[in-house]
């Protein structure tokens, strides 16, 4: 008897047909009389027209539970649907922003602008530099920067620095800078008035354009460790939107006393503070 008996399967039909609402199961569940009053004797009597149920075994399909996923709201299925990260791709997705960064990072490297040349350049023109030495520092009102000229005047950033600073008129007739090439040190005011720039100027600005006049224009070789350092160090002021007051007590603590006049050089090499211009060269190697 491994066969499913027929009346069983019919009732199943029927009980199906109910559930969906065909009203055939019922009808003939009512034609047949309760003459089988249970699936045992049906199931013995073996007749092909047995009744398919009987009423009372029935009634658990009278009323069929609806099916559930009919509830199943929509955005529940919406969410069950949707395709997720495997987890084994998280490290993945996870990374993605830091290299998506990092490689923006790369693309915009050749279109970034470097302040030690733009930045550097539009300071030199504004605070008007340019205008009296030339737009390439050739020279013009005030003396020539290009080609080694400042250079030679002033070895060390710090003491052009304080110079440009305080301008000519507060050391009007006072030597100094180092010895130039043609063995003469510049008199204050010989030439003309370089006006001072101490509230004209920030001091990252103040760096900055002697950074320009000095390596852009000059010449100054800064290939070096030295002078990566300062360059460094200037790009950093610049970048840092710092505006710090040019106090010109603290520069005169940082220059060289055999160039520029009142200067101390105190500060030089100090551990707390770091003077502008690259660092000593003692202290760099
Ligand atoms: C109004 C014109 C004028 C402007 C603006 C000007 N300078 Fe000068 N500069 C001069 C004159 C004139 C001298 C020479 C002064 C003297 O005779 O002592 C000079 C001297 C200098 C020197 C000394 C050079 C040497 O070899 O002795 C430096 C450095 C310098 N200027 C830098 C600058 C910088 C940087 C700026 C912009 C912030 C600037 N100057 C703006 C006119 C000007």
């Amino acid at each position: 008897m491994s066969e499913i008996p027929e009346h069983l399967l019919k009732r199943s039909k029927a009980a199906k047909s109910k559930a969906s609402g065909n009203e055939a199961g019922q009808s003939s569940a009512a034609e047949s009389p309760a003459s089988e009053s249970t699936d045992v004797a049906a199931a013995s009597a073996g007749a092909a027209e047995v009744p398919t149920s009987p009423p009372v075994a029935d009634l658990p399909y009278l009323d069929p539970e609806p099916e559930p996923e009919r509830q199943t709201p929509e955005y529940i299925a919406a969410f069950n649907k949707r395709k997720r990260i495997p987890f084994w791709a998280m490290p993945v997705v996870l990374a993605t922003p830091v290299w998506a960064y990092g490689l923006a990072g790369t693309l915009q490297q050749p279109m970034v602008e470097d302040p030690l040349v733009e930045e550097a350049a539009e300071i030199y023109t504004a605070a008007g530099c340019s205008a009296c030495h030339g737009a390439a520092g050739g020279g013009g009102i005030g003396y020539q920067l290009s080609d080694g000229e400042v250079l030679e005047t002033f070895p060390e950033a710090i003491d052009m620095i304080v110079h440009v600073a305080r301008g000519s008129s507060a050391i009007n007739g006072e030597v100094y800078g180092a010895e130039r090439a043609d063995g003469n040190q510049r008199i204050s005011g010989q030439r003309g008035n370089m006006p001072a720039q101490l509230d004209a100027l920030s001091l990252e600005e103040l760096e900055l354009v002697i950074y320009h006049e000095r390596v852009n224009l000059g010449g100054e070789d800064v290939s070096d460790e030295r002078g990566e350092e300062w360059a460094e160090h200037v790009r950093e002021g610049i970048e840092s939107g710092a505006e710090t007051e040019i106090d010109l007590e603290f520069l005169l603590a940082c220059a060289n006393p055999d160039q520029t006049p009142g200067a101390t050089g105190e500060l030089q090499g100090s551990e707390e503070t770091r003077c502008p211009g690259p660092l000593p060269v003692a202290e760099a190697e």
